[in-house]
């Protein structure tokens, strides 16, 4: 199991421990913040599952390949720590990881 903290576009930190294996879109959908639109799926084709993941993490993750980093510069909240948490395998890299919902564009 992985610990680790989703903060809701309000703010709320929800600590969830989830199995690994899944995306971490998946995850935070499967604990019920439905913000996270992710409306294609996991196809790599909307980026509504756009969150921020601490510094601290974000360096030990799969790097973006160019489609996911096409989609983020669509954003106007696109920065260093930007990702598609459709794009991101749970696993224990995400240990203890601060998760942030990005705003909607
Ligand atoms: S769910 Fe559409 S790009 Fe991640």
């Amino acid at each position: 199991m992985v610990k680790l903290t989703v903060v809701t576009r309000e703010g709320a930190e929800n600590t969830i421990e989830i199995e690994e294996g899944g995306s971490l879109m998946e995850a935070i959908r499967d604990a019920g913040m439905d913000e996270l639109l992710a409306l294609c799926g996991g196809c790599l084709s909307c980026a509504t599952c756009h969150v921020m993941i601490d510094e601290g993490h974000s360096g030990a993750l799969p790097p973006r390949s160019e489609e996911e980093v096409e989609l983020l510069e669509g954003s106007e909240f696109f920065e260093a720590r930007s990702r598609l948490s459709c794009q991101i395998p749970v696993d224990e890299k995400l240990e203890g990881a601060r998760v942030e919902i990005a705003p909607e564009d």
